[in-house]
């Protein structure tokens, strides 16, 4: 719309002879420039008109000729057209009203549309939650990362969350201003490779209807995010690698070379390394991709996340079928138990298909969630059982140890046969704060 608006001025700029034509935004003391050609219009005539509600038409003003025409839209004036002439200007100042009047009426959809996408906040990112040490970690290594300019691997089961660290490293570099593409590996037909990796020119081959970019173009001063890049053919393989190598890429159908300058990050849900040694990957590949390596932890290893992970999608779902429902303690404790072999992905979907099925208010219990959920299967229930038994186990010893010391950390760590911070570390993990060692756990 911005640029529809700006190329209105110009065209009534043109048909006046004018110095300068602007809209603005606004009311008849506030008002913002929005677009415009041949440079600054002052303010004061276009308040005068959206005062007014009617076109001034050009007359003498401190020092320049001016006018502005007001326009409205639903009932409301949401801004103005104003133009700016030099004194002595020998154009027929009598037919600027008329045109300006019209042009407005014309403008005034486009100015009341770009209006609402100025206002309409922009959708905030999304963030990786999580408060444990795997997540503290990881997020720690999203920043290393993003501060570096080499490749980043990122591996990680589905559904861990791989793309939103890639994302994130993105947001967090300093190629943020510059494109994030992504390319699905296993998504890539064989025979299109070069067509997508590097676009082709009209007529290059079959269905080339068009010249089309690449996503090595597309990305060209940005991120280009590879998923599930362990799909990829031997052939795509060698593409890859070529471009990686060379820094330069050739559309389908053309001679030219084009430099292209492209951070790679890509995520894996294999063992790139086991795959390099059944001979499914290049192993000159893996080493030009495996610069930086972050894991992903699945979500079972970080289960105390799962609480507010829950809060956040749980809220998310029932917000979008405007429901008011909430969960009971005893559902949150099912799903806080559950293995989730589809990491957080599973969890978001478990929960909008809760959100759905439940009614609109009330307390969501255990019973309404599917049956593998309701009981955990008894492998994952038992596993749960060791689990807490060896953390409270973990718990009592060392406090007890703490308690024996009198809270002196040097000793008690002595007695437990670990370093200073080491014991500092299991604190944390265990949740003993140094003030309380002796709380009674239950
Ligand atoms: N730590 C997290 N915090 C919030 N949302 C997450 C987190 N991890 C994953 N998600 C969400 O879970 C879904 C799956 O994540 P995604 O990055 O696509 O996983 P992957 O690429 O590893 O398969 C997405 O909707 C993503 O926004
Ligand atoms: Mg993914």
């Amino acid at each position: 719309e911005l640029v529809v608006l700006r190329d209105v001025c110009g065209r009534v700029r043109q048909q006046l002879h004018a110095a300068a034509v602007a809209i603005v935004a606004g009311g008849p003391r506030r008002c913002d420039p929005i677009a415009g050609d041949g440079g600054r219009v002052d303010g004061a005539v276009a308040e005068r008109a959206m005062a007014a509600g009617i076109t001034i038409a050009p007359h003498q003003h401190d020092g320049r000729v001016e006018a502005a025409a007001p326009i409205h839209y639903g009932g409301a004036i949401v801004g103005a057209l104003s133009a700016r002439w030099p004194i002595g200007s020998t154009y027929d100042l009598s037919r600027a009203s008329t045109v300006m009047t019209m042009t407005a009426a014309a403008a005034a959809p486009i100015l009341s549309a770009a209006l609402a996408h100025r206002q309409r906040p922009k959708p905030a990112a999304p963030e990786l939650i999580g408060t444990t040490t795997a997540m503290v970690e990881l997020k720690r290594g999203v920043e290393r990362a993003a501060s570096a300019p080499f490749a980043v691997l990122i591996e990680g089961e589905s559904g861990s969350g791989k793309e939103l660290v890639a994302q994130a490293i993105h947001r967090a570099s300093l190629r943020r201003d510059r494109p994030l593409r992504t390319l699905n590996c296993a998504a890539l037909p064989d025979d299109l490779v070069e067509a997508e990796l590097f676009g082709h020119v009209r007529g290059s081959f079959t269905g080339a209807v068009g010249d089309r970019t690449g996503v090595f173009e597309e990305a060209h001063g940005g991120t280009l995010f590879l998923d599930e890049i362990g799909e990829l053919s031997p052939r795509a393989q060698a593409k890859l690698l070529r471009v990686i190598q060379e820094g330069e890429i050739r559309r389908v159908g053309e001679n030219l070379s084009r430099r292209v300058d492209v951070r790679i990050v890509a995520a894996t849900n294999r063992d790139l390394r086991r795959e390099v040694e059944a001979g499914r990957f290049r192993v000159d590949l893996l080493y030009r991709l495996d610069v930086i390596r972050i894991a992903v932890p699945p979500l079972r290893e970080r289960a105390e996340d799962v609480p507010l992970l829950v809060d956040h999608f749980w809220r998310e779902a029932t917000s979008r079928v405007a429901s008011r429902a909430t969960l009971a303690a005893t559902t949150l404790a099912a799903l806080a138990r559950y293995h989730w072999p589809g990491n957080v992905r599973e969890l978001q979907n478990v929960l909008a298909s809760l959100a759905v099925r439940c009614g609109r208010r009330g307390v969501v219990g255990p019973s309404a969630l599917p049956p593998h959920l309701a009981q955990g299967s008894a492998a994952a229930a038992d596993k749960w059982r060791l689990d807490e038994a060896r953390r409270t186990f973990d718990e009592r010893f060392v406090r007890a140890a703490l308690v024996r010391s009198g809270g002196h950390r040097g000793r008690a760590a002595e007695e437990l046969g670990v370093t200073r911070q080491g014991l500092t570390k299991l604190m944390a993990r265990l949740g003993i704060s140094s003030s309380s060692p002796a709380r009674d756990t239950g």
